[in-house]
């Protein structure tokens, strides 16, 4: 059975695309979704051995291997072109970027589904400035608060607020209870850390604004 994390995933991916998943590990994403018949298609791509060897025997195991390819390569550089649903997650924001500047190329309509570990808020920032719209996001709690991104590539992106950026343009909108949960406990945190600090420093004045403006978001 799938995490709540890939479940949410899987749920974000539109029935009958070529799934493309970039970091596989034991490939539990693509044998889901296509025994699940949402697709029909994927490739479970990982750059290292050991993912590598036991996302191929999952694959077997499930009976996939006519639909699902399982691949050891580094990010998207091989991906075929025909997948056109690339998934990244589990990962940095560091590596989620280096792999998607493999492929400066992309079409317009290819979709991204993405969930950084961290760094969530740069992620939106590199998003739209390399051409991606975001078109869904979603917060879930398991241990971790996770932010997951679906965007879209585009011929002309919408610019993103500073406050989209940091929140994200969807979900601060929506303002669901896991996503108020995830920023009160921000505040918490925050706020500890303002106690322990000299009043009136720099610093603490920088948080308390931090503090602020997560407050004005919430109750604005
Ligand atoms: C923490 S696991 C995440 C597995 C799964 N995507 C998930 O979200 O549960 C990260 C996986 O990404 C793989 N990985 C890291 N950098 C990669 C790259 N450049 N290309 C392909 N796979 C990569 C690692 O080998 C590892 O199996």
């Amino acid at each position: 059975m799938l995490s709540l994390r890939l479940k949410t995933i899987e749920n974000m991916v539109d029935p009958g695309k070529i799934v493309a998943d970039i970091g596989t590990d034991h490939a539990l994403l693509p044998v889901e979704l296509v025994l699940s018949g949402k697709i029909k298609r994927a490739y479970a791509v990982d750059n290292k051995n050991g993912p590598f060897l036991r996302a191929q025997q999952y694959i077997q195991a499930s009976g996939c291997e006519a639909m699902i390819e399982a691949m050891l390569a580094d990010g998207l550089s091989t991906v075929p072109e025909d997948a056109n649903c690339w998934i990244i997650a589990g990962m940095g924001f560091d590596t989620a970027i280096l792999i998607l500047d493999q492929r400066p190329d992309v079409q317009v309509n290819q979709q991204l589904i993405v969930q950084v570990n961290h760094g969530v808020d740069n992620m939106r920032k590199y998003l739209m400035n390399n051409g991606w719209q975001i078109i869904d996001e979603r917060i879930i709690f398991e241990a971790h608060y996770y932010q997951i991104i679906k965007a879209l590539k585009v011929k002309s992106v919408v610019r993103l607020k500073s406050e989209d950026i940091d929140f994200g343009p969807l979900l601060r909108k929506e303002k669901n209870s896991v996503f108020t949960e995830y920023w009160k406990f921000q505040i918490q945190k925050l706020q500890k850390i303002v106690n322990q600090l000299e009043r009136g420093s720099k610093r603490g004045q920088q948080l308390q604004k931090q503090i602020n403006s997560i407050n004005n978001m919430l109750n604005g």
